[in-house]
């Protein structure tokens, strides 16, 4: 039996506007990845090679230019609503600051608990 991928980016773009009028930062120009169940996989690059770009535009925090992102099977910008919102719950982002990102007023425990 052949698997079928947990996670698949087809041709992706995410394009930001320039400082530069009329110009755009290709942040992210054609990524294809495939994941599969159990699958690690682990992106590296130079620094603003557009690492955070593309899990971003992944997970629906910036805006695809071009390309799909399909949980299985489904395509994400397909989505709305409750069934959006059910897709959300598969994909989780570990943001990268941890002092924009974690609260050190709370405990770790109470930080998780927050959320539930
Ligand atoms: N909201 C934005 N508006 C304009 N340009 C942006 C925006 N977010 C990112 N960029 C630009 O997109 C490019 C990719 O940035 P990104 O943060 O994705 O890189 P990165 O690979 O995660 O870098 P690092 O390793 O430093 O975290 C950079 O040129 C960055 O300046
Ligand atoms: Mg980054």
């Amino acid at each position: 039996m052949t698997l079928a991928p947990v996670l698949k980016v087809e041709s992706l773009q995410t394009r930001f506007k320039s400082a530069q009028r009329g110009k755009f930062v290709h942040a992210v120009d054609d990524v294809s990845i495939e994941l599969y169940p159990g699958e690690i996989v682990g992106l590296v690059g130079e620094s603003g090679c557009g690492k955070s770009t593309l899990g971003r535009t992944i997970v629906g925090l910036e805006k695809a230019s071009a390309g799909r992102v399909l949980l299985d099977g489904v395509d994400l910008s397909t989505l709305s609503g409750k069934a959006l919102r059910n897709s959300r719950r598969a994909l989780q982002y570990v943001f990268q600051d941890p002092y924009s990102s974690l609260n050190d007023r709370q405990t770790v425990g109470e930080a998780i608990d927050e959320a539930f």
